[in-house]
């Protein structure tokens, strides 16, 4: 065979492997434990340079190095808080749920045109409590209308998915109100003495790819810029960014604990709470329910979701570098267990659900395990399990976990445990 044909035969494999690749075909996902890969995770306790780290003052630095890692590979980078921020607290009362709660809805503005992207906090704060009470803080799928059937609670006007109930031609209408409200136990929160606040996501980016445009990310581009870069801020980066933005409000509220503020969030907005809590220490303790790939489960096992699944399904939510992971789990610098080890010293609670199989539980469970060194590094109990717990059985240190009977959802059980979680974390504050 001449150079010619085997160049000719070379140039359409090389075609053919792109066309696949092109495609976007992903390989089906696997729910079989045993053919979940061999993989070796990335080295939490060693520095880039191969250096061992031995005490609190060196984990600091390997700190630092593992965040950029997940900054510039995978979630994307975000800019601080913007100058122009304001607060503006445009309803309150304090004779909410039939006398129970103090109401705000206060509004944030990322810039200083009031018309360009702001956010709209719902505030629920127990009225018996002496105050400053410590805060749960989530966003939420489905506008702050759809956490609770309270009339007081303004109806969003925002963007929305057409799968929320209750809305139309992408809009909430009435009938929208309460439809998530099993997901979030409001008076149950304010008995226990919590405040809990909540965000519609799509206030701060609206969930689909549109290159973009709208949402926040636009605010910060550069003269010229249409896009973020590949190492720049995608969705869950810009979603948590935003809950930095309702703790910098937080900070200025009296009647907040803001050394006590929890944060947590279900799925994609679990995978939000983690990396809020990474890229933000003020958050005291942090929750993940259900996260799944990109959030509390370890990617190197591609087991359910894959890398290259969510990021062709949701090429919006992480950064451009992330898709050079696509198929290529074992060449990234970082798993999910480094996400969670960045909460050290903070408490940190990952949960599972025994049906939801997408979100690899085994695999959440042993990034809770494998990033229990750190805490032991810092003199604190890290995770009391070696192995996987049974069903409805949770294990806590300052790592909490547990795998719950039924599917992807938020229950009262899982509420159960955050609340427990929180009472013997916050004691001493
Ligand atoms: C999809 C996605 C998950 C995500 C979930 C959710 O199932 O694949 O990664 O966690 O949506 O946010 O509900």
């Amino acid at each position: 065979m001449n150079k010619i044909a085997i160049s000719a035969i070379l140039s359409s494999c090389v075609l053919w492997i792109c066309a696949c690749t092109c495609a976007g075909e992903v390989p089906k996902p696997n729910y079989d434990e045993t053919k979940v890969p061999a993989y070796v995770l990335p080295e939490l306790l060693t520095m880039a340079s191969g250096a061992p780290v031995t005490d609190a003052a060196a984990w600091q630095t390997r700190r630092t190095e593992i965040l950029e890692m997940f900054r510039t590979q995978m979630y994307g980078r975000s800019p601080g808080r913007p100058p122009a921020l304001q607060f503006e607290l445009c309803e309150q009362d304090a004779q909410a749920l039939g006398g129970k709660a103090i109401r705000k809805q206060v509004t944030v503005y990322f810039g200083p045109d009031r018309a360009g992207p702001s956010m709209d906090i719902l505030i629920y704060l127990p009225a018996a409590a002496r105050r400053p009470v410590p805060l749960f803080v989530g966003l939420n799928f489905h506008g702050n209308h759809a956490i609770h059937t309270d009339p007081g609670i303004r109806l969003s006007q925002r963007w929305m998915p057409e799968w929320g109930k209750g809305v139309v031609d992408h809009r909430a209408t009435e009938s929208a109100r309460g439809t998530a409200a099993s997901r979030w136990p409001v008076e149950t929160i304010l008995q226990r003495g919590y405040g809990l606040a909540t965000i519609y996501y799509g206030d701060i980016d609206p969930d689909f790819d549109d290159g973009f445009q709208n949402g926040v990310h636009p605010l910060f581009y550069e003269p010229g810029q249409t896009r973020p870069a590949d190492d720049q801020w995608g969705s869950i980066a810009a979603w948590a960014w935003g809950l930095s933005r309702a703790m910098d409000y937080f900070e200025t509220d009296g009647d907040i604990a803001a050394q006590r503020v929890a944060v947590l969030g279900h799925s994609r907005l679990g995978k939000t709470a983690l990396w809020a809590g990474a890229e933000d220490p003020r958050f005291a303790l942090v929750i993940s329910n259900n996260s799944g790939c990109g959030g509390a489960a370890l990617s190197r096992r591609c087991f359910g979701e894959t890398v290259a699944r969510i990021n062709t399904s949701f090429p919006h939510w992480f950064c451009g570098n992330f898709k050079q992971y696509n198929g290529r789990e074992d060449q990234l610098p970082i798993d999910q267990h480094m996400l969670v080890a960045l909460m050290a010293p903070r408490p940190v609670y990952i949960a599972s659900a025994e049906e939801d199989q997408w979100a690899d539980p085994r695999g959440e469970f042993l990034a809770a395990r494998h990033a229990a060194p750190v805490y032991e590094l810092l003199g604190l109990p890290g995770l009391p399990a070696l192995e996987m717990p049974a069903v409805d059985t949770p294990v806590a240190g300052t790592i909490g976990y547990h795998i719950r009977r039924g599917k992807h959802d938020v229950t009262d059980y899982d509420w159960q445990q955050y609340l427990d979680f929180a009472d013997r974390h916050f004691a001493t504050r």
